[in-house]
């Protein structure tokens, strides 16, 4: 009893979700059983005859229906199948072509970095056997020096802002062979402190100009600790406008150098590069009249192009100068003659 319920149940819900197409059909063959069963009942045997025929021509023709309609389905399933198919293979092959793009760009990344990484190998050697090329000749270069003068106090660092020992050991053979009796440095520091001792040994003397304060104290203090100071003097002359071949430059207070006359040999490693472009050019619009009639001229850090263009301008403007070969490091020596005649070194 319960399972017939049931089945009632499910054929109520069925029922409820038929098209109005499908409950005509159902309702045309509910009409003819229905006219069967009164027919027949009625001893209507023609009549129920006609029902029980026209029931299963529509019978028949409800199968018909019903497999051109599973027909179709079949039909439009494949269709489904055959684009779901010509999609995924479509997928596929661009799944298939990025993938290989990227494995192509990826083997030419390798190959760029591997060539990057064995150029930056080649070139960091190289740049290390330079390194290692260039501090050995600076401990060199510091050992030779040592052994010209026993400091009396620790001596300040070389290098960096200061001279490198190569070129303080050029500097100090010019002293040596050169005998100048009065030096003037443009910028103090450690070479103060060694063009102290050589001119100690072969007498002369320097005065060293600062811009700066505390490095003109500093320098000052360091002269002192090595009982330098009746060789060598440290002035602080700070930097005022200054025109030079209608240019104007940051350039130390001429002032400061009004008694400096007859130089023999004048260090220019000031004023700092950053005080201004072409910071060294003006040196020699103001001391060439302050050299002696034969006098040296030397120029740190003539790698440099504001450097090389002051060297070029200086020998074109100053008649009487001419650049030396040097010997060692980075600066340039330049020789002036008053008569312009060549001077012998
Ligand atoms: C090239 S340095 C002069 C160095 C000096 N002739 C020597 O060889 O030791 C030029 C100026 O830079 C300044 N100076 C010196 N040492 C410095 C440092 N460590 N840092 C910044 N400026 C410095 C000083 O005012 C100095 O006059």
């Amino acid at each position: 009893m319960s399972s017939l319920v049931r089945f009632g149940g499910r054929l109520a819900v069925r029922l409820r979700s038929v098209t109005r197409p499908q409950a005509v059909v159902l309702m045309a063959i509910l009409a003819l059983c229905a006219g069967v069963w009164w027919s027949a009942a009625s001893g209507n045997q023609g009549l129920a005859l006609s029902f029980v025929a026209t029931l299963l021509l529509a019978v028949l023709l409800g199968i018909l229906h019903l497999s051109r309609w599973i027909g179709g389905v079949y039909r439009a399933h494949q269709n489904a199948h055959r684009e779901i198919r010509t999609v995924v293979e479509q997928l596929q092959r661009r799944v298939v072509a990025t993938v290989e793009k990227e494995r192509l760009t990826a083997g030419d990344r390798h190959q760029e970095l591997t060539r990057t990484v064995t150029r930056g190998l080649r070139q960091s050697g190289h740049g290390t056997d330079l390194l290692l090329r260039a501090q050995s000749r600076e401990i060199e270069a510091l050992v030779q020096l040592f052994q010209q003068f026993t400091p009396r106090a620790p001596m300040p660092s070389s290098g960096d802002f200061a001279l490198n020992p190569t070129d303080l050991l050029d500097l100090l053979h010019l002293v040596r062979l050169r005998q100048p009796r009065l030096v003037v440095e443009l910028g103090s520091g450690t070479s103060s402190v060694w063009l102290g001792y050589a001119l100690e040994q072969h007498g002369g003397r320097l005065v060293s100009l600062d811009h700066d304060a505390g490095y003109a104290r500093q320098t000052r203090a360091m002269l002192g600790a090595h009982g330098l100071n009746a060789v060598a003097s440290v002035r602080h002359a700070p930097l005022r406008d200054l025109t030079a071949n209608g240019k104007t430059y940051q350039w130390y207070d001429v002032d400061k150098l009004t008694d400096l006359t007859g130089i023999d040999l004048l260090l220019v490693d000031g004023p700092p590069e950053a005080t201004g472009p072409d910071a060294r050019y003006p040196a020699l619009s103001v001391l060439a009249k302050r050299l002696a009639g034969t006098a040296t001229v030397v120029l740190d850090d003539a790698n440099r192009p504001d450097e090389r263009d002051a060297v070029r301008r200086w020998t074109e403007e100053v008649p009487g100068l001419t650049e030396e070969q040097g010997l060692l490091g980075r600066h340039a020596v330049l020789a002036y003659s008053r008569t312009g005649a060549a001077v012998t070194v």
